[in-house]
């Protein structure tokens, strides 16, 4: 392995947590005031300082390793948090939709300095090592922080809908849980081809069949409560509206970023159905309860398994740039 551009890999990985850390800290400025609920509003606050920290301190390692951040480009108002604002404002769901975004965005983080460690560890920078070590604890915290308020998430989205109103809401749940999946597909189709790893790449082929049958129950349970054909359109314009500037401008172009992306996306389809069970059990279906239970489980698998693959990703990425693992 060549001794320079292991250094340079590194510095690479360093950058783009340094970006992810950005955006992170634009949307820990807005999540606050966006949240209809006090210990919601209080861990995004909290994390917004750990956030800066993260920020310095990657910043920090950049610096002592003679590179600058660079400057991420406020392509559709991520940065700003402009874009993101304008949608939660529009939705009447704002704080289901922030804590699960946030819940997917904690577990790239996570997999970004897992990744980071593993590369810095290989180029014998030990105090990167310990910072991105570090820093994977407080993203995991923060993750499991979310978790715990996915009932509160509901009871907040909830407040505002009438009762008899909720048959509606839940109709709206599962065409998000819909266009979720539709998304999953297309980016499905795509990954094992990237995958440069046959560990990876079955994983990928595997979770795309269980994709297939997640999308037929979900259209079988909407179409069974009558929700009409236009209501999965609406969703895919709904989901396209929330700004995923962050994931998609770290567009996956190395084996071990799509691992990350993959599984910070199966992330978002466990807190959309964790909340789409509590949301019908709120509404007293329970077949749609047993439906997103039952499809949780497999996309915590998924989540799961990718997450044991990560070193292989990066062994794949690392191979892909020359640089034996
Ligand atoms: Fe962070
Ligand atoms: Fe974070
Ligand atoms: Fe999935």
């Amino acid at each position: 392995m060549s001794p320079e551009s292991i250094q340079e890999q590194l510095t690479k990985y360093l950058t783009d947590a340094h970006s992810i850390e950005e955006q992170a800290l634009a949307q820990m400025k807005v999540a606050p005031e966006l949240s209809r609920d006090p210990e919601i509003a209080a861990a995004f606050t909290a994390h917004r300082a750990e956030t800066e920290e993260h920020e310095r301190l990657v910043r920090e390692r950049l610096e002592a390793r003679g590179a600058v951040p660079a400057r991420v480009k406020d392509l559709v108002g991520a940065l700003t948090g402009k874009g993101f604002v304008a949608f939660a404002r529009s939705q009447p769901d704002t704080t289901g939709k922030l804590v699960a975004h946030a819940y997917s965005y904690e577990h790239m983080e996570l997999a970004a300095y897992e990744l980071l460690a593993q590369v810095a560890e290989r180029a014998g920078d030990h105090e990167t090592v310990t910072v991105a070590v570090g820093i994977a604890a407080q993203e995991r915290a923060m993750a499991d922080r979310l978790e715990g308020l996915f009932d509160r998430a509901v009871e907040a989205s909830l407040q505002e809908v009438r009762r008899e109103d909720i048959d509606e809401q839940l109709v709206k749940y599962l065409a998000d849980a819909h266009a979720i999946e539709t998304q999953a597909l297309k980016l499905l189709e795509r990954a094992p081809r990237l995958a440069e790893d046959s560990g990876l790449a079955s994983a990928y082929q595997e979770h795309r069949s269980e994709t297939e049958e997640h999308e037929r129950v979900v259209t079988a349970r909407l179409q069974g409560l009558g929700a009409s054909p236009s209501r999965l359109k609406d969703a895919v314009l709904s989901l396209g509206a929330l700004n995923w500037g962050a994931f998609f401008r770290a567009q996956p172009d190395t084996p071990a970023k799509l691992a990350a992306f993959v599984y910070a996306y199966e992330h978002l389809e466990i807190a959309s159905y964790e909340l789409l069970r509590r949301v019908a059990e709120r509404a007293a279906d329970g077949e749609t309860a047993l439906l997103a239970s039952r499809i949780v489980s497999d996309e915590r698998d998924a989540a799961r398994r990718i997450h044991s693959l990560l070193d292989d990703a990066l062994d794949a990425s690392l191979s892909a740039q020359g640089l034996a693992a």
